[in-house]
């Protein structure tokens, strides 16, 4: 039984607990998204049974700043989600950005033990305990740790080593690690909103289940979220997932331009964005010229879309050069014969995909987050709920045993099934983080 306030005041409007759902929780710079979904009996297919949205402004560059209104936005989404679904929802899979995020290549070793000396599910996992025990400096956690191929007795490339012979199983993991303080600041925020966390995931991690098929994954392919606050990056390569990054520059930098370009306020400039916003001068097929009104009795503005774009276009070139390098540096460039796949709010800007295929000379295409069918689906058929969507997809994978994530790839799940709650929770937080 959850104690805390914030949860008491839910259950007492009359809702039922679902143990079968799976609720996930994504904290983004501009808006908290829940997304309520459960598996469908017959065909083992997930149903939206509710959706929550709301503002958030407790958020900047994907990292916590504000606690009481990250709290606020949390407890608002979480609240609506409920009253769509009708289910009391306790435990979340949250996600986590920010550029304090970081991953390097570690190798891992263990002799084989089994019967016969055949590698089973075990072997793997014991690799990845020796892989937890990589020296990391005492202000970062692990959140994730991605096997990407394995050598079995000097023997190199193997992708699924389980069933094979050998004695020494070794593997290059992709680790991804956080800052302590920004992974336990999350923490807090989602259990003062009386919530358990079941597991943490990286953004786009996450969007990249929601928006990638195994196709795509297989032959190579970057998935680019760009949100209000980063802009996150997931590499596939062999169905593997290869390398993640992510940097503080998205929407919110393009919305702030227009605001200083133009002189009008932010929500003034978020909403020319929306309305008029181009990211490239070719794909505007016809120029228009549209009003903002004055601040304060000053006369209205008038501005044309090519102007507009002339303020767009060099932020978005620059978010798209930065992820560029990001895709160079991990070594990958040449192995996307799917191209770049773009998602997050900003992928729905006129022009944007062009834009993208022009700098990265590769194919670009807008991905859309697709979970089941029936219920609240269409509600999150948008960029904007990738991660949202991917979260779910994510725990459904993890409880169900398959993952889309490559070979070996483990959920965190055991690992963060601590309960904390509201009192206490630095002594139970710590206590928590020395057991990873
Ligand atoms: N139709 C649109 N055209 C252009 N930009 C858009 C459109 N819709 C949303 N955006 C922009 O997308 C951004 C928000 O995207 P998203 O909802 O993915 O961010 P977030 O998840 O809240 O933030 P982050 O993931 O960076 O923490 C905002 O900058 C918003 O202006
Ligand atoms: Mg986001």
């Amino acid at each position: 039984m959850n104690t805390t306030y914030a949860a008491t005041k839910r259950s007492q409007r009359g809702l039922r607990a679902r143990p079968d759902a799976i609720v996930g929780l994504d904290i983004g710079t501009t808006k908290v998204c829940v997304i309520v979904a459960a598996p469908d009996e017959r065909t083992g297919t997930l149903t939206v049974l509710g959706v929550g949205t709301a503002e958030n402004a407790g958020l900047a560059r994907g990292i916590v700043v504000n606690i009481e209104k990250t709290v606020q936005a949390i407890e608002q989404a979480i609240e609506q989600a409920e009253t769509t679904s009708g289910i009391q929802i306790e435990r979340i899979i949250v996600g986590i950005a920010g550029d304090h995020i970081q991953s390097f290549q570690s190798r891992s070793a263990v002799a084989v033990s089994g019967a016969g000396r055949e590698i089973s599910r075990s072997d793997i996992e014991r690799l990845l305990e020796d892989a937890r025990t990589v020296a990391l400096p005492s202000d970062r956690v692990i959140l994730h740790l991605f096997p990407q191929d394995y050598i079995l007795d000097g023997q190199d490339g193997i992708l699924d080593p389980i069933g094979m012979s050998g004695v020494r199983l070794e593997s290059n993991i992709h680790v991804v690690t956080g800052l302590r303080s920004a992974v336990e600041n999350l923490y807090r925020c989602v259990e003062r909103a009386g919530l358990i966390v079941e597991d943490i995931v990286l953004q786009p991690v996450a969007s990249s289940i929601a928006v990638l098929d195994s196709a795509e994954r297989e032959v190579g392919v970057a998935l680019i979220d760009i949100g209000g606050g980063t802009t996150d990056i997931a590499i596939f390569d062999e169905g593997i997932i290869r390398h993640t990054a992510m940097f503080g520059i998205a929407g919110n930098k393009v919305t702030d331009d227009i605001k200083k370009g133009l002189g009008i306020v932010h929500a003034q400039a978020e909403q020319v964005k929306i309305a008029y916003g181009h990211a490239l001068q070719e794909s505007i097929l016809h120029d228009e010229v549209f009003m903002i009104p004055g601040i304060n009795g000053r006369k209205p503005i008038e501005v044309t879309k090519s102007l507009l774009c002339q303020i767009i276009q060099p932020r978005m070139e620059e978010i798209f050069e930065f992820a560029f390098a990001e895709i160079r540096r991990s070594g990958y460039a040449r192995n996307l014969s799917a191209g770049i796949v773009l998602t997050g709010g900003c992928a729905q800007l006129r022009g944007a995909a062009e834009l993208a295929e022009r700098i990265f000379g590769m194919p670009v295409k807008v991905g859309v987050p697709t979970l089941g069918m029936g219920g609240f689906a269409p509600e999150v058929q948008s960029p904007m709920y990738a991660t949202a969507v991917g979260l779910v997809l994510y725990a459904h994978e993890a409880r169900t045993g398959k993952s889309s994530l490559g070979v070996g790839f483990r959920a965190n799940q055991q690992r963060h099934h601590v309960r904390v709650g509201y009192r206490g929770i630095i002594e139970r937080i710590k206590t928590f983080f020395d057991h990873l």
